[in-house]
C-alpha cells in the first residue's frame, strides 16, 4: 500500500479515487489544520512513523471509531479511542479540527456531532493545528505554542499506559486520570475496570472493579507501590511517583525509546506490561502485578494476612486470631481476624514489628511527610484509634509518617521486598526485648509510668482549673461590650487568632439587615440567610436564637473546636459573631442548595443521574465517618437529614449543621420541647423515644437518607397505597420480596447500576436495624459500599412513625413505636 504526500488539493482527486477504485489512501501528514477533515479511509501518522491516528473497527464489530494504534506492526494494536462510547455506525465519519481549536467526529450523512474534544470552544484560539507526535500523543496547540498544548490525547487515558502519559490526580482542578478497560475486545466502550489512585487518606493506586475495589497496588513507599514487589530499577524504562500540593501521579519513560512498551488493562481485569518483541512480531508480558488469589482485595478479611505460600492462603497476623473459627477453617476467610487479647488503651501498650508485608489499605490512613519514624509511633500512641504506623518513605535511611485507623485490611506477606508495619498491641501481646539491658528498662518503664501519669494528671488539673478561673474573671470582665472585636479577651487569647471573628455592622450589610429575601431557610436553631462580604464573598449566615443559655466562653470554644473539622464532606464554619445574645455562625455558601431540593422535586431530580447519586452517597457516608470517628471531637450529627446536605458547585455533598447541638448548648433544649433536635423521619426509635443517641443513632439517619436518596420519596410522608407502610417499611417489604429494585426513583431510568442500587438498599436496611448494636457503623459503611463481599442479612427495621399516621393494621409491635402525641422528646446530655 503506497503513502502518497498530497497537498490539500490533490487530496479531493485523492478522494475519488478512494471512492471509485476502494483504494486505501494514507495521508501521510502528522498534522490537521484549522477547518481540516480527515475521512473514514485517511489516517495522520506521526513523524517517524510510530504511531496512526484515523478510523478504524475493533475486532468483530462493525461500529467506526477514531483512534491511534502503532503504524508498523503486522498487526493493529489500539491504544487511544476518542468516541469510546458514540461509534459511528456508517462510514461516513469525519474528523475535523474547528477553527476554535475543537476537534469534533461528524456523520456526515446525518450531519450529528457524536464525539467532541471539548465541551465549548475557547474563543482566544487563534490558529489552531492538531498534532500526533512520534509518543502517541495527539495534540492541539494554538499558533506555534506546542509545549502548552490546549487539548491533548494524553489527558484522557482509554485502556493503555503509554510512556510519558501519567495516571493520577490533579489537587488543583480535581482533574483525574485514570486508565479504563474496555467493555470486550469488540467494544471499547468504557469498561468494567480502572485504574487509577485513590486519594482518601494517603494516596495508593487501586484497580477498581465497578464500585469495587479489585487490587490495590497500595500505597508508594519511596522506591514502589507496596503491592508490586518485583517493581524495581531496570535497563528498559524509569518511573516516577509525585506527590505535592499540587498533584499526584504515576508515569514511567522508556531508557531506549527505540523499543515499544505499553501498560494495558484488559476487559478481563488483568493489567498487564508488555514489550514490542521485533524477531517474532509479538507483544511479550514484561512484568504485571502478582495476579494470584492473594491480590483479591481483602481475601484475607481484617487483620488477616495472605501468603501465597502457605496453605491455606490466609493466616491471622501474630496477635490475632480468626473471628470465626469454624468458617476460618473451612478457608472462608474474609471475616479475618480479631486480637486475641482487646486494646483498652492503657498507658502500657506499644508496638510490635512485622516485617515483608503489603502495606495495608490506606483509605483511612493520616500521613505527614517529614516527621521521624520516632515521632511517629509517639504520634500514633497519643491516639487511641491508631492501629499502626510505619514510616512513608524507606529509601535512604526512611524519613514521614503513614498512620492507620480501625481494621487494617488487605495485607499479604512476601518471601522477600516487602514492608514493615508496627502494630499496637496490648502489653502482654508485645515482643521481648531482644537483649538483656533494655528488658530491664522495658521493667523499669513499667513501673515508672503509672506514677508519671499520676503526677501528670494532678498537674494538668491544677493548671485547668488556674486557667479556668483567670478566664472566667476576663471574661466578666467583657460582657459590657457590644462587639466581640472590642472584647478585652480577644488581646489575650491566643486561640482566638484561629476563628475569624464578624462584628455584627459586617453581617448586617451583608444580609440587607437580615432581610427576609435573603433568607435562605429556617434550621433547627434558628433562620439562615445568604449574604454577600463586602469583597463579593459569599456566605451563609446561621443566626441562633436568643434564648441560648450558654454562656459565651462556651460558646466561643465549641465554635472553635468545631471550626477545625475540617473535611470535603463538611460545610466549612468560617467564623461567628457574638454580639449582646445574639450568636451568629458563618458558613460557606453552598450555591446549588440542599439536597432535597433535587430529589424531591419532579423536574430537579431528573438532574441527578444514578453515578450521581452514588458518589453523594458515598460522600455523606465519609463526612459522617469523619464526624464519628476521625475528627478529635467525636461529634454525633443528631440531625442528619437530606435537606441537611448540601452540595456544592460540582455536586460533591457537604453536611451542614453538624455540631450544632453541641454548640447550642443542650440544656436550653430539655427546657423547650418545642424545639427539638432530630427530625420526625430521620430518628432512629431509641433517640425519638428514649431520647439515647449515640453514633448509631446517626447511622439510622444515614440509612433514611440513603433510602430516599435511592427512591426519590420522603420516608415520613410516603404511604404506600397497597399497605401504608412508611418508606423504610416499604422497602423492607420489597427487599423480602426480591424486589428492592422498584424502589428506585422512576426518573433514574437506564442511568442505574442494579447491582450497586440492590447493595446500597441492603446496606440502608443494615443502618435503620431497630437495635442500634445490630446497626454497623460508618467504617462498615464504607467498607460495605466499597467491596463486593456478601452482607449481613438486615433484622427488621425500627421506625418511627409520626403523629399524624396511622399504625399499620397488621403491624405487630416490633414494627416500630407505635405514636401518640404524648411521646416527649427530651435530650441527655452528650458531653
Ligand atoms: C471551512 O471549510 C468549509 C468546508 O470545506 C468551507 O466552506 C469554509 O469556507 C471553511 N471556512 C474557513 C474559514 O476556511
Ligand atoms: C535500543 O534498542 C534497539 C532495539 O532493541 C537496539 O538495537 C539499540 O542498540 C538500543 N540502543 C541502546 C543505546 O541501547
Ligand atoms: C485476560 O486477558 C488477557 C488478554 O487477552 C490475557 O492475556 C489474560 O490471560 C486474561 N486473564 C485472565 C485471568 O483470564
Amino acid at each position: 500500500m503506497a503513502e502518497r504526500r498530497v497537498t490539500k488539493t490533490k487530496l479531493i482527486f485523492g478522494f475519488q479515487v478512494i471512492l471509485y477504485a476502494s483504494i486505501i489512501c494514507t495521508y501521510a501528514a502528522d498534522t490537521l489544520s484549522a477547518n481540516q477533515t480527515i475521512k473514514y479511509n485517511e489516517t495522520i501518522v506521526s513523524p517517524q512513523e510510530t504511531f496512526e491516528l484515523g478510523f478504524f473497527s475493533p475486532g468483530n464489530s462493525k461500529n467506526h471509531y477514531v483512534g491511534i494504534w502503532y503504524k508498523k506492526r503486522s498487526y493493529r494494536t489500539v491504544v487511544w479511542v476518542a468516541n469510546r462510547n458514540t461509534p459511528l455506525t456508517h462510514t461516513s465519519g469525519e474528523l475535523t479540527l474547528t477553527l476554535r481549536g475543537v476537534l469534533i467526529i461528524r456523520d456526515a450523512t446525518m450531519g450529528n456531532i457524536t464525539w467532541s474534544s471539548a465541551n465549548s470552544s475557547n474563543t482566544s484560539v487563534t490558529n489552531p493545528t492538531a498534532q500526533l507526535l512520534d509518543t502517541g500523543n495527539f495534540i492541539v496547540y494554538d499558533g506555534l505554542n506546542q509545549e502548552n498544548p490546549i487539548w491533548q490525547s494524553f489527558d484522557f487515558l482509554s485502556d493503555t499506559l503509554l510512556p510519558g502519559m501519567k495516571y493520577g490526580v490533579d489537587f488543583v482542578t480535581g482533574f483525574e486520570r485514570r486508565y479504563t478497560s474496555w467493555k470486550s475486545d469488540d467494544d471499547p466502550a468504557f469498561g468494567e475496570f480502572s485504574y487509577g489512585i485513590d486519594i482518601r487518606g494517603y494516596p495508593q493506586a487501586i484497580l477498581m472493579d465497578g464500585p469495587n475495589v479489585k487490587f490495590r497496588g497500595g500505597p508508594w513507599n519511596g522506591l514502589r507501590y507496596t503491592g508490586y514487589p518485583n517493581l524495581r530499577p531496570n535497563p528498559i524504562y524509569n518511573y516516577t511517583f509525585v506527590l505535592n500540593k499540587r498533584e499526584t501521579y504515576f508515569r514511567y519513560d522508556l531508557i531506549n525509546t527505540s523499543v515499544l512498551m505499553r501498560v494495558v488493562l484488559f476487559p478481563n481485569g488483568t493489567i498487564q506490561r508488555l514489550l514490542w518483541a521485533d524477531d517474532n512480531q509479538v507483544w511479550k508480558i514484561y512484568l504485571g502485578p502478582l495476579g494470584d488469589q492473594c491480590d483479591l482485595y481483602a481475601v484475607c478479611g481484617p487483620f488477616g494476612s495472605c501468603n501465597i505460600e502457605t496453605s491455606p492462603v490466609c493466616e491471622c497476623l501474630k496477635g490475632f486470631e480468626p473471628k470465626s473459627p469454624e468458617q476460618w477453617r473451612a478457608a472462608e476467610s474474609s471475616q479475618g481476624c480479631k486480637r486475641t487479647i482487646p486494646l483498652d488503651c492503657g498507658p502500657g501498650e506499644g508496638f510490635n514489628q512485622y516485617s515483608n508485608l503489603k502495606l495495608p489499605d490506606t483509605r483511612s490512613s493520616w500521613y505527614n511527610q517529614t516527621m521521624t519514624l520516632g515521632e511517629c509511633e509517639k504520634k500514633c500512641k497519643s491516639d487511641c484509634s491508631c492501629t499502626a504506623y510505619t514510616n512513608l518513605n524507606i529509601s535512604g535511611a526512611g524519613s514521614g509518617c503513614l498512620l492507620w485507623f480501625g481494621d487494617l485490611m488487605d495485607i499479604r506477606t512476601y518471601s522477600k521486598n516487602g514492608d514493615t508495619l508496627y502494630i499496637r498491641m496490648p502489653p502482654s501481646e508485645l515482643d521481648l526485648i531482644a537483649n538483656g539491658t533494655s528488658s530491664s528498662v522495658g521493667i523499669r518503664v513499667r513501673v515508672m509510668v503509672p506514677i508519671a501519669s499520676v503526677v501528670l494528671v494532678i498537674l494538668v488539673s491544677i493548671y485547668l482549673l488556674f486557667y479556668r478561673f483567670k478566664r472566667k474573671k476576663q471574661h466578666q470582665q467583657g460582657t459590657h461590650t457590644n462587639m466581640i472585636e472590642h472584647d478585652p479577651e480577644n488581646r489575650n487569647g491566643d486561640e482566638d487568632l484561629e476563628l475569624p471573628l464578624f462584628s455584627m455592622f459586617t453581617l448586617l450589610k451583608a444580609t440587607n439587615n437580615f432581610s427576609m429575601y435573603n433568607k435562605l431557610g429556617e434550621g433547627g436553631f434558628g433562620p439562615v440567610y445568604k449574604g454577600v462580604l463586602e469583597d463579593g464573598h459569599e456566605i451563609a449566615v446561621k443566626r441562633l436564637a436568643k434564648t441560648s443559655t450558654q454562656g459565651l466562653y462556651e460558646f466561643k470554644n465549641e465554635v472553635i473546636s468545631i471550626s477545625k473539622l475540617q473535611h470535603r464532606n463538611l460545610v466549612k464554619l468560617l467564623g461567628c459573631c457574638i454580639d449582646g445574645s445574639e450568636k451568629i455562625l458563618i458558613y460557606e455558601y453552598m450555591p446549588n442548595k440542599g439536597l432535597d431540593s433535587f430529589i424531591f422535586d419532579k423536574s430537579q431530580s431528573k438532574l441527578l443521574e444514578w453515578p450521581t447519586r452514588y458518589q453523594i452517597i458515598n460522600g455523606i457516608a465519609r463526612g459522617l465517618l469523619y464526624l464519628h470517628q476521625d475528627s478529635r471531637l467525636r461529634i454525633v450529627h443528631r440531625d442528619l437529614k437530606v435537606s441537611n446536605i448540601l452540595l456544592d458547585m460540582d455536586m460533591n455533598p457537604k453536611i451542614s449543621d453538624f455540631g450544632t447541638a453541641r454548640t447550642f448548648g443542650e440544656k436550653q433544649l430539655e427546657a423547650n420541647t418545642n424545639r427539638v433536635v432530630g427530625t420526625y423521619g430521620y430518628m432512629a426509635p431509641e433517640y425519638a423515644g428514649d431520647g439515647i443517641f449515640s453514633t448509631k443513632s446517626d447511622v439510622y439517619s444515614f440509612g433514611v437518607v440513603v433510602l430516599e436518596i435511592v427512591s426519590g420519596e420522603k420516608n415520613r410522608g410516603f404511604i404506600h397505597k397497597k399497605h401504608c407502610n412508611n418508606l423504610i417499611g416499604h422497602t423492607w417489604g420489597l427487599h423480602n420480596e426480591g424486589k428492592s429494585l422498584q424502589l428506585v426513583d422512576k426518573c433514574l431510568g437506564d442511568s442505574i447500576n442494579a447491582s450497586q442500587v440492590i447493595r446500597l438498599i441492603h446496606v440502608g436496611l443494615l443502618c435503620v436495624q431497630r437495635h442500634p448494636e445490630d446497626r454497623p457503623t460508618m467504617t462498615s459503611v464504607i467498607l460495605m459500599l466499597g467491596s463486593e463481599g456478601p452482607l449481613p442479612s438486615p433484622k427488621e427495621p425500627g421506625f418511627y412513625i409520626g403523629e399524624n399516621m396511622q399504625d399499620t393494621p397488621q403491624s405487630s409491635s416490633s414494627y416500630g413505636i407505635s405514636s401518640n402525641n404524648g411521646v416527649s422528646i427530651t435530650m441527655l446530655d452528650g458531653r
